[in-house]
């Protein structure tokens, strides 16, 4: 009998959605016959039973769009905003998932929509998931797709800043996404050729940071561009975030886990993001003009790169073998040239950031990139 599966794509948007859907839709209904359908906006369109055919003809033509073309939202299924409230609405789910007489359910998301697939696992659906994320943080997998995209992106802007810096002899600091990993800045500031380059997992110094600028200075080169990740932090802001923690931490047996995790975001937010601040600072410590560029959900938009097409398809058909034989629970990593199936319970709660000692930085230090410290 053949089967009938469900896919959604939720949280921010990436390039390379589009060919996963593809792959998953074309695979299953040319390899195995399955018939398959799209949920609108993530597990808000789930939970209000809004769908759309996926059948030969939607799936053509979609591998270069960007974007998805099913929508997507941040809603959470245990956590959903309805009329007013914030309520669970998981048995919502269940019930509608079960009307349809779904065999799977393929959601397509990054850190919080893995959380968010395990959930649903928990409550008996036939879950299976794709790691998808410009930010590239999502753990047990090689890559994310959208990750490439982006990185392609910034990099095509830290090239087009280098002329205008060159020419004004400035001080250029780019704010590059990644939420609270520093893989998207590390990388495009590296391909880019950025002399400076900050990451979350890395906190800076101003004061090191203006000493690297004026020593470039003094070498002959008046202009410097600063690669700076979104979730960058000041060593200072560091140390009173971890304090700010620490403190909370003594109070979680009398405040609610809730209140204590929006209390903490609200200390991170405080912390990090301070990217005009920087170019103020660096300019007032080094004299030379500076400039400040953010590049924001730019580096989401457009069409896919070949490699996230190429990675979409290879997880979105993979994805439909383990369908097949009947795994779920689980997420499908890249690994190497292939694939993995691992389950969701070591996938969530576990956010992939840059080791220290990761490659990348060594590189970059070896070649004099200022990492900030
Ligand atoms: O997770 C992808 C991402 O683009 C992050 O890099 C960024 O912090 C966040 O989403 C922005 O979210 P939104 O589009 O909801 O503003």
């Amino acid at each position: 009998m053949s089967k009938y599966i469900g896919i959604l794509t939720s949280g921010g948007d990436t390039p390379g959605l589009n060919a996963a859907i593809r792959g998953i839709g074309k695979a299953a209904l040319k390899k195995y016959g399955m018939h398959v359908v799209g949920f609108r906006d993530g597990f808000r369109g789930l939970m209000e039973n809004r769908t759309m055919s996926l059948d030969g003809n939607s799936l053509s033509g979609i591998l270069t769009i960007g974007g998805t073309i099913l929508g997507t939202s941040r809603h959470k299924p245990n956590k959903m905003p309805v009329g007013g409230k914030i309520l669970d609405m998981t048995d919502v789910i269940v019930e509608n998932y079960q009307k349809r007489s779904l065999d799977a359910l393929v959601c397509l998301g990054g850190g919080g929509t893995q959380k968010n697939a395990y959930h649903l696992f928990k409550n008996g659906l036939n879950i299976i998931t794709l790691p998808k994320t410009i930010d590239n943080d999502v753990s047990m997998t090689d890559i994310t797709f959208g990750f490439d995209t982006a990185l392609g992106i910034a990099v095509d802007a830290i090239d087009r800043l280098h002329s205008t810096a060159h020419s004004h002899h400035r001080i250029i600091v780019v704010e590059i996404m990644g939420h609270r990993a520093g893989w998207l800045a590390l990388g495009a500031g590296i391909s880019g050729g950025a002399d400076v380059i900050l990451i979350p997992e890395i906190p800076y110094d101003l004061d090191s940071i203006a000493d690297s600028i004026l020593e470039r200075k003094r070498s002959g080169k008046s202009f410097s561009i600063v690669a700076v990740a979104e979730g960058a932090i000041s060593k200072e802001g560091s140390g009173k975030l971890e304090a700010a923690k620490q403190e909370l931490e003594k109070t979680r047996s009398k405040n609610k886990k809730a209140d204590i995790k929006a209390k903490l975001r609200e200390i991170d937010d405080q912390y990090t993001g301070n990217t005009t601040l920087i170019a103020k600072e660096l300019e007032a410590l080094t004299g030379l003009e500076s400039r400040l560029t953010i590049l924001g959900h730019l580096q989401r938009g457009g069409t896919p790169s070949a490699a996230d097409r190429l990675l979409a398809t290879r997880l979105g058909t993979a994805c439909t073998e383990y369908i097949n034989e009947g795994t779920f629970g689980v997420m499908i990593a890249a690994k190497g040239e292939g694939t993995e199936a691992v389950p969701l319970d070591k996938v969530v709660g576990i956010r992939k950031t840059v080791p220290p000692d990761h490659p990348w930085i060594q590189s970059a230090r070896s070649i004099g990139i200022c990492m900030g410290d």
